[in-house]
């Protein structure tokens, strides 16, 4: 029995109706196991550019830090691509990230038994199922980093700067270490310290605080390897732990190799339990507002938000046992629709999965 607030920022595009089918199996969950969550809706991104004249208003972060944790759509679209860079619905996200200080972003790329057949490498590449869990830092580096223009030899030039404390590089990595001891216990640091100062310094951090962690076995990886790895034999990796950059591309690839973004959520975790949740598809503005879209991925994610801002473990299986069941049943929305599947739109998508809780 427990009371939960949850802010909601369904964002643009398809955002509004996936979370809708999220909250739905959340309020599902509640009914079934006596929890009492409540919803209270906020702005940010293009939505709110329309509303505010800011892509996140103050009124949105009050919402969020007065709640215990954040549902979020997906932001963005062709709409709002002229608005300037400062406040182009993207940096919304980053503003959310870095103002709530979600520094550990956790993304699973899982391949589904039902939908082996959407990962594009060939079969035995990836026989027996995919597992890995990228955790990417999240409001360090090169993207919250100096960067501006200046005169240099050449004339004008632009530059971004990579900056790595001693802190931030901890406490993420001790984040992956955790998170480890609940999965096969093997954490891969991606970085490029044959060239980067600051990935040299993330070694001597892992290496530092290895000790305290003796079953998990600690490896070290080049980014551009690691890119070549995850399509060669991406089953050698349980957690990936890297830099804010070199996550954010990798998580990418990672998620390909699922062959179904529609189905991947992700958790933005700080020093607390409070966190950020949402899929790690975009808002897809071609298809919005017609019942196309996947809402899985955000049902997904709600089931992150059981697990790891309220630690309901078993709350957050059922949720997956349902997303399984419904799958296994051939149950499709468009994007991953093959022949002989049963098509459904985001609502009866979202049904399906509630008549399994
Ligand atoms: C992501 C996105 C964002 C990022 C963009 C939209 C700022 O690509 O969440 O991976 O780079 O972090
Ligand atoms: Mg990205």
């Amino acid at each position: 029995m427990g009371e939960y607030k949850i802010a909601v920022i369904q964002g643009d595009g398809i955002g509004p109706e996936v979370t809708q089918e999220a909250i739905n199996i959340l309020k599902a969950v509640g009914k079934k196991y006596q929890h009492h969550f409540t919803f209270e809706y906020a702005l940010a991104g293009g939505c709110a550019i329309d509303s505010y004249g800011q892509c996140l208003p103050k009124e949105t972060l009050a919402i969020c830090k007065g709640a215990d944790s954040v549902m979020l759509g997906a932001v963005g679209g062709p709409k709002w691509d002229n608005v300037p860079n400062a406040q182009r619905p993207e940096k919304a996200l980053l503003g959310l990230r870095s103002q709530l200080g979600l520094f550990s972003n956790l993304r699973p790329a899982k391949i589904y038994d039902a939908l082996a057949d959407a990962c594009p490498l060939k079969a035995e590449i990836v026989a027996g199922g995919l597992d890995i869990l990228i955790v990417r830092e999240l409001t360090g580096g090169i993207y919250f980093g100096e960067r501006g223009y200046r005169k240099g030899n050449y004339g004008v030039e632009a530059y971004d700067v990579e900056t790595y404390s001693e802190v931030e590089i901890q406490r993420i990595l001790k984040n992956a270490f955790t998170v480890a001891m609940q999965r096969e216990k093997k954490v891969c640091c991606v970085d490029k310290a044959n060239v980067l100062e600051t990935s040299r310094l993330w070694r001597k951090v892992a290496e530092e605080m290895k000790a305290s962690y003796p079953q998990v076995t600690l490896s070290y990886m080049y980014v551009d390897n690691a890119a070549m790895q995850l399509v060669r034999n991406p089953k050698q990796f349980d957690v990936i732990v890297t830099s804010n950059m070199f996550g954010d591309i990798l998580s990418d690839e990672a998620s390909m190799i699922t062959g179904s973004i529609g189905l991947l959520p992700s958790a933005s975790l700080g020093k607390g339990t409070f966190g950020m949740y949402e899929p790690i598809h975009g808002s897809a503005p071609d298809i919005a507002g017609q019942n196309k879209a996947n809402p899985i991925a955000a049902i997904l994610s709600a089931g992150m938000m059981l697990k790891y801002s309220f630690h309901l473990e078993k709350e957050a299986e059922d949720i997956e046992n349902a997303v399984k069941a419904v799958l296994e049943e051939g149950m499709r929305t468009p994007d991953i629709f093959s022949e002989g599947a049963t098509l459904l739109g985001t609502k009866e998508m979202g049904q399906a999965v509630l008549s399994h809780i």
